[in-house]
């Protein structure tokens, strides 16, 4: 079974939220293809171009904003399952009613998954800020941890590092159960931010 169907499973009798879910869910709908189906691909490139063409959703990230759609293409390589075996990325849609349109690039309101896993699997997420403060974020990232060691049964860890100071990441990950276990000081720079130098936590969920 693949891991969109298994987690079709798992999550069929789960309602969507604030208008929104993620198609971890989708699942055998007819109307599900290769764009829509949740299971990230360089189909999404557009979508993802959208994000992260945004100042505000990339300050966290030292790479910054994408510039163009081959920029994007670049940066979004380690997502792909082709390059990256063990990735396990997901779309997040708007639900096709209520506030979606019929451009599927601007129903992809964010994305979730890992962007490596050796040695151990490290977690990154980002939203459109249309999507923000809406609880899209900690809905996918529970669900996506709930099932994470069940499609990755080789790992027995997922972390994430998070700026010190990127208060709704941290909210996130705290409300999915993930754990802090440790800050770095001063251990990556952003040049646009005040400082530069970056302090970051590692939150970690164990799967005991
Ligand atoms: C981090 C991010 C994914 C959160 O997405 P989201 O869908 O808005 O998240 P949610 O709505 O599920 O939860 C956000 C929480 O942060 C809170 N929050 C939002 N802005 C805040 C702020 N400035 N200070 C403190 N808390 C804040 C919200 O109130 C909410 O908490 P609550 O449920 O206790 O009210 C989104 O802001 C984003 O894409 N940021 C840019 C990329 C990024 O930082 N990725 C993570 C890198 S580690």
């Amino acid at each position: 079974m693949s891991s969109i169907q298994m987690l079709f499973v798992n999550g069929f009798a789960k309602e969507p939220i604030n208008g929104a879910y993620a198609e971890l869910f989708a699942g055998l709908s007819p109307e599900i293809t290769s764009l829509n189906n949740g299971g990230w691909s360089i189909d999404h490139l557009e979508g993802y171009y959208r994000i992260w063409s945004i100042k505000e959703a990339t300050r966290w990230s030292s790479h910054g904003i994408c510039t163009s759609l081959d920029d994007t293409r670049s940066w979004m390589a380690a997502l792909l399952v082709e390059n990256n075996p063990d990735a396990e990325v997901y779309a997040i849609f708007l639900k096709p009613d209520e506030l979606a349109t019929d451009d599927q690039d601007k129903n992809l309101i964010g994305v979730i998954g890992t962007h490596k896993t050796d040695p151990i699997p490290e977690l990154s997420y980002i939203f459109h800020p249309s999507a923000w403060g809406k609880g899209y974020a900690t809905e996918a990232l529970k669900e996506y941890s709930g099932n994470y060691f069940t499609l990755k049964s080789k790992f027995d860890q997922l972390t994430a590092w998070v700026d010190t100071e990127n208060l709704p990441s941290i909210k996130v990950l705290r409300k999915c159960g993930f754990v802090e276990e440790k800050t770095e000081k001063g251990d990556y720079v952003i040049p646009w931010m005040e400082p530069q130098k970056r302090d970051s936590i590692l939150f970690v969920m164990k799967n005991e």
